[in-house]
């Protein structure tokens, strides 16, 4: 069976931690025998909009709609505004390809520890799915009076019945795969009072199709504490993508920090490709040393895999990279070591093909 995979590097650490990943592409081909990627790169980054004015060509999208998925590093650097590199390279693709969940797995991997561990806690496996196209993040709203007293700013959620079923729906067909009684639901329906209320109507008309599984609803500010407090209680979480966001990021502070976190940006009907990303960014202070760790990127490929239809091979990937962490002899600096990029997938690639 033949792949093909579009490849975005990016800018600072980003092609650094791709190569690694394609690596353990290279690796999984071999281990399983009847599997091909044919990857494409394409070097769409900040030093490309310095040149010419543009993140991607104008037929971007038309390049990468044809591909299975995509393999992205990080886009940033401090010569060009980050809201450039994110709203012409990462947000396109999100919105073309209809990537509406983004998917983050929240999980403390066997080696590393969390910063919670003085308080006991050590057991932290859920995932959480955020909305990825629409709520907060509108483009809707604008500002009046301004520079006056009498300034007035509005800023719209847009939240559509079809929007917030599909990602609801999602997240309880994820909590039925991994076999769970409860879809945890980030909510603020007592203060907001028109979107908030119809999340937590739609996600009790959807839960109608999924009657083992109770929907369990936490205001964000109450959920927040709890994600510190005792994430254990926590399997599949879903939000809008506001509190989404917030809540991955706190997800990956608990879990070991930016350099292990990966992320599915994923068009569940494939109809378009879906992409896979590291959630950390270019890393300009660390860029061009070689000690950025991969394991977020080869994580993310991981993830990639699972969508392809490999959950096996996504497997063998991730205990490979525990069992790297569980020796600890080797790890990058961000991790207590001293190893560098390569000598760190090196050994991770290593224990995967002990599988
Ligand atoms: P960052 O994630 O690049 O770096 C934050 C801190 O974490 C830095 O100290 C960095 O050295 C460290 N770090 C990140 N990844 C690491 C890894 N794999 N191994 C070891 N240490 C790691 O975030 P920052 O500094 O806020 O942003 C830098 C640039 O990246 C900006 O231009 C920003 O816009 C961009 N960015 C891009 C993203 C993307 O492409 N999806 C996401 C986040 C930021
Ligand atoms: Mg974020």
């Amino acid at each position: 069976v033949k792949h093909t995979i579009a490849s975005i590097p990016g800018d600072g650490i980003g092609p650094e931690v791709i190569e690694e990943a394609i690596k353990v592409l290279r690796a999984v081909e071999e281990i399983h025998g009847n599997l091909q990627f044919e990857i494409d790169s394409y070097d769409w980054n900040c030093k490309r909009y310095l040149e010419t004015g543009r993140m991607m060509p104008e037929d971007g999208i038309k390049t990468l709609a044809p591909y299975d998925a995509i393999l992205f590093g990080a886009v940033g650097s401090p010569e060009v505004p980050d809201h450039i590199s994110v709203w012409e390279l990462i947000l396109p693709i999100r919105r073309e390809f209809q990537q509406y969940i983004n998917l983050r797995p929240i999980k403390l991997l066997k080696g590393i520890e969390s910063p919670l561990a003085n308080k006991g806690i050590e057991d932290i496996d859920f995932v959480v799915v955020r909305e990825n196209t629409e709520g907060e993040y509108s483009n809707s709203g604008g500002r009046l009076h301004v520079g006056t007293p009498y300034e007035v700013v509005v800023q719209n959620s847009v939240f559509t019945k079809m929007g917030s079923e599909r990602v609801i729906k999602y997240a309880y067909e994820l909590a039925r795969k991994r076999g769970s009684k409860h879809l945890s639901v980030a909510t603020k329906s007592n203060a907001i009072n028109f979107s908030m209320p119809f999340w937590d109507e739609v996600t009790k008309e959807v839960g109608v199709d999924y009657k083992e599984i109770e929907p369990k609803f936490y205001h964000i500010d109450a959920l927040v504490a709890f994600f510190v407090s005792k994430p254990e209680i926590f399997d599949v979480v879903v939000g809008s993508n506001l509190f989404g966001d917030i809540l991955t990021d706190l997800g990956a502070a608990i879990s070991g920090g930016l350099g292990t976190a990966p992320s599915g940006n994923i068009n569940p009907e494939k109809k378009y490709p879906s992409m896979f990303e590291a959630i950390h960014g270019s890393a300009p202070d660390i860029a061009g040393k070689g000690i950025a760790n991969p394991i977020a990127q080869i994580w993310s490929t991981s993830l990639m895999l699972e969508h392809l239809g490999y959950p096996e091979m996504a497997k063998i990937i991730v205990d490979g990279i525990e069992d790297t962490l569980v020796d600890g002899k080797v790890r990058t600096p961000d991790l207590g070591g001293t190893a560098s990029t390569t000598e760190f997938a090196d050994k991770i690639i290593e224990n995967i093909r002990k599988y």
